[in-house]
């Protein structure tokens, strides 16, 4: 009997995994029903030692801010400046401390709380809730795992000796890490593209819409089902600039409330608003409208709005409407007619369950986006790296058999 297989997609906001166990594939799920782990750990206030991680952590994060930390992956094989800049830009509550190198390995560490953090030691606790969840499901030991890990840490030496120590250290023995795209690919085709769909068309756009930012790419299929990529990595706006658009929307509102353009928001009230805004855009996938309740966001004033659609439409719409160009410019520098009928539109990632999103993409490519992936998009990448961890489906073409070079 096969050994157990664990597939990680480590993403920037969530943690995704499946497990190959005897032959099948299935997703974890975690303490809250969710298939999904908040990359979150934030410290106990209590003991100011014990970690917090997962939803539990994002909760507990909204009254103690200032011992959280997230976003974690988009800090692998950062530098300095570049750190700094995600720390400003996001206006995240911690920052980030250190870029050192030792034995050709780069450290990381945070400091916030008055404690510091190693980047690897905080992923490990995160693989260690997933192997742990993974091993308690199937009641016995995981050994091997497959990354799925995005462009910046899979294409780089230390990104890729970060993430494989931080697994080795969460009790894995058996470590790879792949890119991503190549993940989504295998899951695509193990999970919802029929041997049919795969042999009547000759490209796939895969545009995976994630927290850090949206990929589009274009494979060519091979008649035996193998893709290679054909296009460079085009990179669009993601999850968290529209979370960053809806808390800009959401400060304006209130001062305007308060009648003071002045008043500002301290890093509390910011992530406070930062987890709420994130829960609207998620809501607002099902619901006509979102009622954002934040008691004493700031100066002893609460913040209570009602979002409509209407208005949350009007503020996706220049980040969608630059997602649909990326995918266009992605179709014809593949030589494709973009009204042509030889290829799929995969919309993968959390952002595909947007109905706002899917319409545009429909409306603009007409009758070329994939629905096999409804309800599968955002697992695809981890279902994909479970199988590639067992070789159950065919891998991207060796390099020098490329019609182009993964970037
Ligand atoms: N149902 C939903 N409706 C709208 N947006 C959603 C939904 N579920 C998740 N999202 C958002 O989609 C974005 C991408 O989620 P995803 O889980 O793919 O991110 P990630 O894999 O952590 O990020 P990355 O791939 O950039 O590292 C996030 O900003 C998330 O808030
Ligand atoms: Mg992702």
């Amino acid at each position: 009997m096969s050994d157990a297989v664990l597939g990680i997609d480590l993403g920037t906001s969530y943690i995704r995994c499946a497990i190959w166990d005897r032959g099948t594939v299935r997703m974890l799920t975690f303490g809250d029903g969710e298939t999904k782990l908040p990359a979150y750990i934030t410290i106990n206030p209590d003991d100011n030692k014990e970690c917090i991680i997962g939803a539990a952590g994002k909760d507990l994060s909204t009254s103690h801010p200032e011992s959280c930390l997230f976003q974690l992956i988009h800090f692998v094989g950062c530098a300095q400046e570049q750190a700094d800049e995600a720390v400003r830009g996001y206006h995240l509550p911690f920052q980030f401390e250190a870029v050192s190198t030792s034995n050709d390995v780069a450290r990381f560490s945070f400091n916030f709380s008055s404690q510091h953090l190693s980047l690897r030691s905080t992923l490990c606790r995160l693989l260690r809730e997933s192997r742990e969840q993974a091993e308690h499901l199937i009641r016995r030991p995981i050994q091997s795992c497959v990354l799925a890990a995005p462009l910046h840490v899979a294409h780089s030496r230390e990104g890729i000796a970060a993430v494989e120590e931080a697994a080795m250290r969460a009790g894995f023995t058996t470590v790879s890490t792949v890119p991503a795209f190549e993940a989504i690919l295998a899951g695509c085709l193990s999970q919802s593209l029929t041997p049919g769909v795969i042999k009547a068309v000759a490209h796939l756009v895969v545009v995976d819409f994630g927290a850090e930012s949206t990929r589009v790419r274009v494979f060519k299929m091979d008649s035996e089902g193998r893709a290679s990529g054909i296009t460079q990595v085009r990179l669009g706006p993601g999850g968290l600039s529209l979370d960053l658009a809806l808390m800009q929307y959401c400060v304006s509102t209130f001062q305007k409330q308060a009648s003071s353009s002045t008043m500002e928001l301290d890093a509390g009230a910011i992530h406070r608003l930062r987890i709420e805004c994130e829960e609207a855009k998620i809501k607002l996938s099902t619901a006509q409208s979102f009622q954002f309740h934040l008691p004493m966001l700031s100066h002893g004033r609460d913040f209570v709005h009602r979002l409509s659609m209407a208005v949350f439409t009007e503020i996706c719409g220049p980040f969608v409407q630059t997602i649909d160009k990326r995918i266009y410019e992605s179709i014809l520098a593949a030589d494709l007619r973009p009204d042509g009928d030889n290829f799929r539109i995969l919309l993968v990632g959390g952002g595909a369950r947007m109905p706002l999103l899917r319409q545009l993409i429909r409306w603009s490519n007409g009758h070329t986006l994939d629905n096999s992936l409804a309800g599968f998009a955002d697992t695809a990448c981890a279902y994909g790296a479970a199988c590639l961890g067992v070789g159950e489906v065919l891998r991207e073409k060796p390099k020098k058999e490329r019609s182009c070079v993964l970037c």
